[in-house]
Protein backbone atom coordinates (compact mmCIF):
# COMPACT_ATOMS: atom_id res chain seq x y z
CA UNK A 1 0.00 0.00 0.00
CA UNK A 2 0.84 3.70 -0.27
CA UNK A 3 0.04 6.39 1.84
CA UNK A 4 -2.33 7.69 -0.72
CA UNK A 5 -4.52 4.08 -0.64
CA UNK A 6 -3.67 3.87 2.88
CA UNK A 7 -5.82 6.94 3.40
CA UNK A 8 -8.23 6.71 0.71
CA UNK A 9 -9.52 3.13 2.44
CA UNK A 10 -9.26 4.27 6.09
CA UNK A 11 -11.51 7.08 5.40
CA UNK A 12 -14.21 4.71 2.76
CA UNK A 13 -14.25 2.54 6.27
CA UNK A 14 -15.16 5.63 8.28
CA UNK A 15 -16.85 7.57 5.35
CA UNK A 16 -18.35 5.82 1.98
CA UNK A 17 -21.44 5.62 0.70
CA UNK A 18 -21.95 2.37 2.82
CA UNK A 19 -25.93 2.26 2.21
CA UNK A 20 -25.80 2.05 -1.76
CA UNK A 21 -28.00 -0.82 -3.06
CA UNK A 22 -25.16 -2.17 -5.04
CA UNK A 23 -22.78 -1.92 -1.99
CA UNK A 24 -25.24 -4.86 -0.31
CA UNK A 25 -25.35 -8.25 -1.17
CA UNK A 26 -22.58 -7.69 -3.63
CA UNK A 27 -22.03 -10.34 -6.49
CA UNK A 28 -20.16 -10.07 -9.70
CA UNK A 29 -23.52 -9.67 -12.15
CA UNK A 30 -24.95 -6.93 -9.83
CA UNK A 31 -22.04 -4.78 -9.95
CA UNK A 32 -21.42 -5.14 -13.77
CA UNK A 33 -25.44 -3.83 -13.83
CA UNK A 34 -24.82 -0.68 -11.03
CA UNK A 35 -21.23 0.17 -13.11
CA UNK A 36 -23.08 0.19 -16.37
CA UNK A 37 -26.10 2.24 -15.09
CA UNK A 38 -23.42 5.03 -13.34
CA UNK A 39 -21.24 5.36 -16.36
CA UNK A 40 -22.82 8.04 -17.36
CA UNK A 41 -25.80 8.74 -14.47
CA UNK A 42 -25.65 10.22 -11.13
CA UNK A 43 -25.93 7.83 -8.21
CA UNK A 44 -29.01 9.70 -7.17
CA UNK A 45 -30.69 8.37 -10.30
CA UNK A 46 -29.55 5.24 -10.91
CA UNK A 47 -30.77 4.10 -7.14
CA UNK A 48 -34.61 3.20 -8.26
CA UNK A 49 -33.60 2.03 -11.61
CA UNK A 50 -31.10 -0.37 -9.78
CA UNK A 51 -33.59 -1.71 -7.48
CA UNK A 52 -36.00 -2.02 -9.68
CA UNK A 53 -33.56 -3.76 -12.06
CA UNK A 54 -32.75 -6.24 -9.74
CA UNK A 55 -36.21 -6.76 -8.82
CA UNK A 56 -37.37 -7.99 -12.13
CA UNK A 57 -33.94 -9.59 -12.94
CA UNK A 58 -32.17 -10.90 -9.63
CA UNK A 59 -29.57 -12.94 -11.55
CA UNK A 60 -27.86 -13.40 -14.58
CA UNK A 61 -29.58 -16.37 -15.42
CA UNK A 62 -32.95 -14.22 -15.20
CA UNK A 63 -31.48 -11.65 -17.20
CA UNK A 64 -30.03 -14.08 -20.01
CA UNK A 65 -33.46 -14.67 -20.73
CA UNK A 66 -34.82 -11.53 -21.51
CA UNK A 67 -35.69 -9.61 -24.85
CA UNK A 68 -33.81 -6.48 -25.81
CA UNK A 69 -37.20 -4.28 -25.64
CA UNK A 70 -37.46 -6.16 -22.07
CA UNK A 71 -34.39 -4.49 -20.69
CA UNK A 72 -35.23 -0.99 -22.96
CA UNK A 73 -38.39 -1.10 -21.09
CA UNK A 74 -36.12 -1.39 -17.50
CA UNK A 75 -33.89 1.06 -18.73
CA UNK A 76 -37.14 3.50 -19.58
CA UNK A 77 -36.11 7.14 -18.78
CA UNK A 78 -31.89 6.81 -17.62
CA UNK A 79 -31.11 7.73 -20.90
CA UNK A 80 -28.65 6.21 -23.17
CA UNK A 81 -30.14 3.76 -24.09
CA UNK A 82 -26.65 2.01 -26.13
CA UNK A 83 -26.22 0.45 -22.48
CA UNK A 84 -29.19 -1.24 -22.30
CA UNK A 85 -28.47 -2.29 -25.87
CA UNK A 86 -24.92 -3.11 -24.94
CA UNK A 87 -25.97 -5.07 -22.01
CA UNK A 88 -28.34 -7.07 -24.22
CA UNK A 89 -25.43 -7.81 -26.75
CA UNK A 90 -23.35 -8.94 -23.39
CA UNK A 91 -25.60 -10.76 -22.70
CA UNK A 92 -25.33 -12.56 -26.16
CA UNK A 93 -21.90 -13.09 -25.52
CA UNK A 94 -21.90 -14.54 -22.29
CA UNK A 95 -24.14 -17.11 -23.36
CA UNK A 96 -22.15 -18.14 -26.26
CA UNK A 97 -18.95 -18.08 -25.53
CA UNK A 98 -18.60 -17.85 -21.46
CA UNK A 99 -20.99 -20.93 -21.10
CA UNK A 100 -23.70 -18.58 -19.58
CA UNK A 101 -21.40 -17.24 -16.59
CA UNK A 102 -19.86 -13.55 -16.27
CA UNK A 103 -16.02 -13.71 -17.22
CA UNK A 104 -14.37 -13.40 -14.12
CA UNK A 105 -10.75 -11.65 -15.38
CA UNK A 106 -10.19 -8.19 -17.14
CA UNK A 107 -9.66 -8.65 -20.29
CA UNK A 108 -12.40 -11.30 -20.62
CA UNK A 109 -14.91 -8.68 -19.30
CA UNK A 110 -13.23 -5.78 -21.53
CA UNK A 111 -14.12 -7.90 -24.63
CA UNK A 112 -18.10 -7.50 -23.58
CA UNK A 113 -20.25 -4.44 -25.12
CA UNK A 114 -20.57 -1.67 -23.58
CA UNK A 115 -17.28 -2.93 -20.95
CA UNK A 116 -14.49 -0.07 -21.51
CA UNK A 117 -11.37 -0.56 -19.49
CA UNK A 118 -12.72 1.49 -16.17
CA UNK A 119 -15.49 -0.42 -16.16
CA UNK A 120 -13.87 -4.01 -16.15
CA UNK A 121 -11.57 -2.39 -13.86
CA UNK A 122 -14.31 -1.23 -11.18
CA UNK A 123 -16.06 -4.82 -11.79
CA UNK A 124 -12.47 -6.46 -11.32
CA UNK A 125 -11.99 -4.17 -7.91
CA UNK A 126 -15.67 -4.17 -6.49
CA UNK A 127 -16.55 -7.65 -7.35
CA UNK A 128 -13.12 -9.57 -7.22
CA UNK A 129 -11.42 -7.51 -4.49
CA UNK A 130 -8.66 -7.57 -7.22
CA UNK A 131 -6.74 -4.30 -7.67
CA UNK A 132 -7.12 -3.02 -11.14
CA UNK A 133 -7.22 0.80 -11.87
CA UNK A 134 -10.02 2.70 -12.92
CA UNK A 135 -10.53 6.31 -14.34
CA UNK A 136 -14.15 7.77 -14.64
CA UNK A 137 -14.90 11.51 -14.48
CA UNK A 138 -14.45 11.84 -10.73
CA UNK A 139 -11.66 9.56 -10.13
CA UNK A 140 -9.70 11.76 -13.24
CA UNK A 141 -10.94 15.07 -11.46
CA UNK A 142 -9.13 13.56 -7.37
CA UNK A 143 -6.07 12.39 -9.58
CA UNK A 144 -5.61 14.84 -11.73
CA UNK A 145 -5.64 17.62 -8.86
CA UNK A 146 -3.83 15.23 -6.38
CA UNK A 147 -0.66 14.96 -8.96
CA UNK A 148 -1.70 18.52 -10.69
CA UNK A 149 -0.79 17.01 -13.99
CA UNK A 150 0.30 19.48 -17.12
CA UNK A 151 -0.11 18.33 -20.63
CA UNK A 152 -0.99 19.83 -24.02
CA UNK A 153 -3.63 17.60 -25.75
CA UNK A 154 -6.86 15.57 -23.92
CA UNK A 155 -4.89 12.44 -25.21
CA UNK A 156 -1.82 12.84 -22.87
CA UNK A 157 -4.41 13.70 -19.86
CA UNK A 158 -5.56 10.46 -20.26
CA UNK A 159 -2.16 8.49 -20.96
CA UNK A 160 -0.91 10.35 -17.34
CA UNK A 161 -4.10 9.71 -16.13
CA UNK A 162 -4.29 6.28 -16.04
CA UNK A 163 -0.29 5.92 -15.52
CA UNK A 164 -1.20 7.61 -11.72
CA UNK A 165 -3.85 5.24 -11.37
CA UNK A 166 -2.18 2.61 -12.31
CA UNK A 167 0.70 3.61 -9.79
CA UNK A 168 -1.74 4.33 -7.06
CA UNK A 169 -4.22 1.26 -7.27
CA UNK A 170 -2.57 -0.96 -4.32
CA UNK A 171 -3.19 -4.67 -4.44
CA UNK A 172 -5.19 -4.84 -1.59
CA UNK A 173 -8.45 -3.78 0.36
CA UNK A 174 -9.44 -3.49 -3.50
CA UNK A 175 -13.00 -3.10 -2.56
CA UNK A 176 -12.58 -0.32 -0.27
CA UNK A 177 -10.12 1.82 -2.16
CA UNK A 178 -11.53 1.50 -5.49
CA UNK A 179 -14.90 2.61 -4.18
CA UNK A 180 -13.84 5.12 -1.78
CA UNK A 181 -11.61 7.23 -4.20
CA UNK A 182 -15.11 7.09 -6.30
CA UNK A 183 -17.19 8.99 -3.03
CA UNK A 184 -14.25 10.95 -2.44
CA UNK A 185 -14.32 12.61 -5.94
CA UNK A 186 -18.11 12.99 -5.39
CA UNK A 187 -18.21 14.58 -2.56
CA UNK A 188 -15.23 16.41 -0.48
CA UNK A 189 -13.34 16.43 -4.39
CA UNK A 190 -16.61 18.18 -6.33
CA UNK A 191 -15.79 19.53 -9.00
CA UNK A 192 -16.42 23.62 -7.92
CA UNK A 193 -16.19 23.53 -4.07
CA UNK A 194 -13.89 21.04 -2.87
CA UNK A 195 -13.79 20.78 0.65
CA UNK A 196 -9.83 20.63 1.04
CA UNK A 197 -10.06 20.81 4.98
CA UNK A 198 -12.58 17.49 4.68
CA UNK A 199 -10.42 15.59 2.54
CA UNK A 200 -8.29 12.45 3.75
CA UNK A 201 -5.64 12.80 0.88
CA UNK A 202 -5.12 17.00 1.10
CA UNK A 203 -1.48 16.61 3.15
CA UNK A 204 0.18 15.21 -0.02
CA UNK A 205 -2.22 16.85 -2.20
CA UNK A 206 -0.86 19.02 -5.42
CA UNK A 207 -3.55 21.04 -5.63
CA UNK A 208 -5.09 21.60 -2.25
CA UNK A 209 -6.87 24.17 -0.79
CA UNK A 210 -6.54 25.92 -4.50
CA UNK A 211 -8.37 28.36 -5.61
CA UNK A 212 -11.00 26.03 -8.34
CA UNK A 213 -11.10 27.84 -12.02
CA UNK A 214 -14.49 28.68 -12.83
CA UNK A 215 -13.86 29.06 -16.44
CA UNK A 216 -16.52 27.28 -18.40
CA UNK A 217 -14.97 24.65 -20.17
CA UNK A 218 -14.52 24.58 -23.97
CA UNK A 219 -16.32 21.16 -24.60
CA UNK A 220 -19.48 22.28 -22.46
CA UNK A 221 -19.54 26.03 -24.44
CA UNK A 222 -20.06 24.35 -28.26
CA UNK A 223 -22.87 25.03 -29.30
CA UNK A 224 -25.36 21.57 -30.01
CA UNK A 225 -27.62 21.22 -32.82
CA UNK A 226 -31.22 21.38 -32.64
CA UNK A 227 -33.49 18.74 -34.31
CA UNK A 228 -36.87 19.86 -34.96
CA UNK A 229 -39.75 17.25 -34.84
CA UNK A 230 -43.20 16.68 -36.01
CA UNK A 231 -44.47 13.98 -34.35
CA UNK A 232 -48.87 13.13 -34.32
CA UNK A 233 -49.84 10.50 -32.02
CA UNK A 234 -53.39 9.17 -32.74
CA UNK A 235 -55.23 7.24 -29.74
CA UNK A 236 -58.38 5.38 -28.86
CA UNK A 237 -60.15 4.86 -25.72
CA UNK A 238 -57.43 2.55 -25.00
CA UNK A 239 -54.80 2.74 -27.04
CA UNK A 240 -51.99 4.79 -28.74
CA UNK A 241 -49.86 4.58 -32.38
CA UNK A 242 -46.36 4.03 -31.64
CA UNK A 243 -43.59 3.17 -33.11
CA UNK A 244 -40.00 1.51 -32.70
CA UNK A 245 -37.00 3.96 -33.95
CA UNK A 246 -34.58 2.23 -35.82
CA UNK A 247 -30.93 3.00 -36.27
CA UNK A 248 -30.17 6.58 -35.30
CA UNK A 249 -28.15 9.58 -33.67
CA UNK A 250 -31.23 9.44 -30.86
CA UNK A 251 -33.71 7.36 -28.83
CA UNK A 252 -32.70 4.51 -31.28
CA UNK A 253 -35.05 1.32 -30.42
CA UNK A 254 -37.29 3.23 -28.20
CA UNK A 255 -40.89 3.47 -28.78
CA UNK A 256 -42.30 6.82 -29.74
CA UNK A 257 -45.08 8.66 -32.09
CA UNK A 258 -44.81 8.74 -35.66
CA UNK A 259 -43.42 11.46 -37.74
CA UNK A 260 -46.09 13.25 -39.05
CA UNK A 261 -43.42 14.38 -42.07
CA UNK A 262 -43.14 11.22 -43.23
CA UNK A 263 -46.30 9.05 -42.43
CA UNK A 264 -49.73 10.13 -43.36
CA UNK A 265 -52.27 9.00 -40.72
CA UNK A 266 -56.02 9.74 -40.51
CA UNK A 267 -56.85 12.61 -38.12
CA UNK A 268 -59.53 13.61 -35.79
CA UNK A 269 -61.82 16.35 -34.83
CA UNK A 270 -60.50 16.14 -31.54
CA UNK A 271 -56.56 17.27 -31.05
CA UNK A 272 -54.39 19.13 -29.01
CA UNK A 273 -51.03 20.27 -29.86
CA UNK A 274 -47.80 20.05 -27.03
CA UNK A 275 -44.67 21.63 -27.62
CA UNK A 276 -41.68 20.28 -25.89
CA UNK A 277 -38.00 21.33 -26.06
CA UNK A 278 -35.70 18.40 -24.67
CA UNK A 279 -31.44 18.48 -24.18
CA UNK A 280 -29.75 15.50 -25.03
CA UNK A 281 -26.19 14.79 -24.26
CA UNK A 282 -24.72 15.57 -27.73
CA UNK A 283 -28.01 17.64 -29.45
CA UNK A 284 -31.26 19.29 -28.46
CA UNK A 285 -35.18 18.39 -29.62
CA UNK A 286 -37.42 20.60 -30.32
CA UNK A 287 -40.65 18.53 -30.64
CA UNK A 288 -43.87 19.52 -31.74
CA UNK A 289 -46.44 16.56 -30.78
CA UNK A 290 -50.58 16.76 -32.18
CA UNK A 291 -52.08 13.87 -30.07
CA UNK A 292 -55.92 12.97 -32.14
CA UNK A 293 -58.27 11.32 -30.02
CA UNK A 294 -60.22 9.00 -32.55
CA UNK A 295 -63.14 6.37 -32.15
CA UNK A 296 -61.16 2.87 -34.00
CA UNK A 297 -57.59 2.04 -34.14
CA UNK A 298 -56.78 1.40 -38.22
CA UNK A 299 -53.58 0.27 -40.20
CA UNK A 300 -50.83 2.19 -41.46
CA UNK A 301 -50.17 2.34 -45.19
CA UNK A 302 -46.24 1.98 -44.23
CA UNK A 303 -43.52 -0.45 -43.43
CA UNK A 304 -42.69 1.43 -40.11
CA UNK A 305 -42.36 -1.03 -37.16
CA UNK A 306 -45.73 0.23 -35.07
CA UNK A 307 -48.01 -0.74 -32.85
CA UNK A 308 -51.62 0.24 -31.15
CA UNK A 309 -50.31 -0.14 -27.62
CA UNK A 310 -52.57 -0.39 -24.47
CA UNK A 311 -52.69 2.94 -22.37
CA UNK A 312 -52.42 0.26 -19.48
CA UNK A 313 -49.75 -1.50 -20.57
CA UNK A 314 -47.20 1.95 -21.45
CA UNK A 315 -45.07 0.66 -18.64
CA UNK A 316 -43.72 -2.17 -20.46
CA UNK A 317 -42.43 -0.19 -23.45
CA UNK A 318 -39.01 1.69 -23.39
CA UNK A 319 -40.10 4.96 -24.01
CA UNK A 320 -38.39 8.47 -23.82
CA UNK A 321 -38.93 10.67 -20.57
CA UNK A 322 -40.77 13.48 -22.21
CA UNK A 323 -42.76 10.61 -24.40
CA UNK A 324 -43.87 8.89 -21.46
CA UNK A 325 -45.12 12.08 -20.03
CA UNK A 326 -47.06 12.92 -22.79
CA UNK A 327 -48.46 9.69 -23.01
CA UNK A 328 -49.39 8.73 -19.52
CA UNK A 329 -51.95 11.85 -19.77
CA UNK A 330 -53.68 10.48 -22.76
N1 LIG B 1 -19.72 5.65 -9.94
C1 LIG B 1 -19.29 4.63 -10.69
N2 LIG B 1 -19.27 3.49 -9.98
C2 LIG B 1 -19.70 3.80 -8.74
C3 LIG B 1 -19.91 3.05 -7.55
N3 LIG B 1 -19.69 1.75 -7.52
N4 LIG B 1 -20.36 3.71 -6.46
C4 LIG B 1 -20.60 5.02 -6.53
N5 LIG B 1 -20.44 5.76 -7.60
C5 LIG B 1 -19.98 5.17 -8.70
Amino acid sequence: MNSFSDNIVSWYKENGRHDLPWRKNISPYSIWISEIMLQQTQVKTVIPYFNKFIEKYPNLDALLKASEDEILAQWSGLGFYRRAKNIYKACRVISEDFNSKLPTNINDLESLPGIGRSTAGAIMSIAFNEGHPILDANVKRVLGRYKKISFKTENEKQKKLWLISEELTPNKESFEYTQGIMDLGATHCSKSRPSCDLCPVSNDCASAFEEVSNKVSLRKAIQKPTIKLNFILPHTKNEILMHKKQTSEYWESLWIPIDGNEVKVKGGQKYSKIKVNHPLSHLNLDMKIKTFEIDKKYDLNSNLEYKWIKKSKVDEYAMPTPIKKVVSAL
